[in-house]
């Protein structure tokens, strides 16, 4: 049976950097859940603020503030103090970047540095963790772990770093993934075998995924739900199969239009959103994303000095929402009060 509390629930989450030429609101207002056992995709271009998102999530914003509700297993974190932000990060939640180089150190042996991460949290003696971290290189794919626990990050090919991170992520058993642009610096065979890797592990270990990625290939790999971001905002949430089948925001579609053919990959029309995403330091006061919109420009000009005035709030049927007064969703009856 589901667990009816999500693990994760994030409401009205809000970060703001004081620049010198202003405060910059670089995440607006977001809110998500993620359940046990569910990988949460966050999509969006450059910039949207995906990254800060996810170490707000972790507590991990020194200069910042910090509004708004992150919450683990019902215990809030925001504000909690940098100590016990500390002992959960680790036993509770584990975090994997796009460059595992920046966070390996060169001058120790891979297996070292995994069983004194597992030490750290559990207090574990010198033997028994360096034994855990060969298991741990051995379930995430790495062939002789235990010859290979005792060799240097650089002696790793990418892919096999990153499988060395997500070992080290792993070794303490959290139950909250938070993975930033994880394939990202991986050519495509080693990306999918990595997701694959992933995916593998969140169902047999019922961990709750955070998968933050500017791809919306990665997302329909491997997401249940989905959240774009755009501008710091969310653009469109929505289980990733209503997202694929039937985008409600114009920023996704065009995401969407923006993907290369999977199953023809001689036509290949790379349709890049044209413009650029938004200025964060003076937002304008309407929809962020009209003046790169189809929708808005293609509207009359009542419709288009709506998107430019009146910023649009999230709204939609039932688990798929969009922030779009001209959200396209499905004509499709809606039945309110009955679990999807
Ligand atoms: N330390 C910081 N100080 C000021 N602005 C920041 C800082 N970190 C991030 N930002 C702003 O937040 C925006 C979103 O950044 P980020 O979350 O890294 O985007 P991405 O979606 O590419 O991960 C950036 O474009 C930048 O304007
Ligand atoms: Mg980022």
């Amino acid at each position: 049976m589901a667990d009816p509390a999500p693990l994760l629930t994030v409401r009205d989450l809000s970060v703001t950097f004081p620049t010198p030429r202003g405060p910059v609101r670089a995440v607006d207002s977001l809110s998500f859940d993620v359940p046990h056992g569910r990988t949460l995709g966050i999509v969006g271009e450059s910039g949207s603020g995906k990254s800060v998102t996810s170490l707000a999530v972790m507590g991990l914003h020194t200069g910042a503030e910090v509004t708004g509700s992150v919450t683990l297993d019902g215990r809030e974190l925001v504000g909690l103090p940098d100590r016990e932000l500390n002992r959960l990060r680790g036993r509770r939640t584990a975090m994997i970047f796009q460059d595992p180089l920046s966070s390996l150190h060169p001058y120790y042996t891979v297996g070292e540095q995994i069983a004194e991460h597992h030490r750290v949290h559990f207090g574990s003696r010198r033997a028994a963790a360096r034994a855990r971290a060969v298991e741990a290189l051995a379930e995430v794919g790495i062939p002789e772990p235990k010859r290979r626990a005792g060799e240097y990050p650089h002696q790793f090919s990418g892919g096999m770093r990153q499988r060395v991170m997500i070992a080290m992520a792993l070794v303490c058993e959290p139950d909250l993934l938070v993975a930033d642009e994880p394939t990202t610096a991986l050519d495509v065979t080693v990306q999918a075998q990595i997701l694959d890797l992933l995916a593998r592990l969140q169902q047999e270990r019922r961990l709750s995924v955070v998968m933050i990625t500017h791809d919306l290939g990665v997302v329909a790999r491997v997401a249940h739900e989905v959240l774009v971001m755009y501008g710091g905002r969310a653009a469109e949430q929505a289980p990733v199969d209503a997202l694929f089948a039937s985008p409600a925001h114009p920023y996704t579609r065009g995401l969407l239009d923006s993907l290369p053919r999977l199953d023809d990959p001689d036509d290949v029309p790379l349709r890049a959103i044209p413009g650029s995403p938004p200025s964060l330091l003076d937002p304008a006061p309407g929809c962020a994303f009209a003046p790169r919109c189809a929708r808005a420009a293609a509207g009359t000009a009542e419709e288009r000095d709506r998107c430019a005035t009146e910023r649009p709030v999230l709204g939609g049927h039932r688990g798929h929402a969009a922030a779009c007064h001209f959200a396209a969703f499905p004509a499709v009856p809606t039945y309110e009060g009955i679990a999807p």
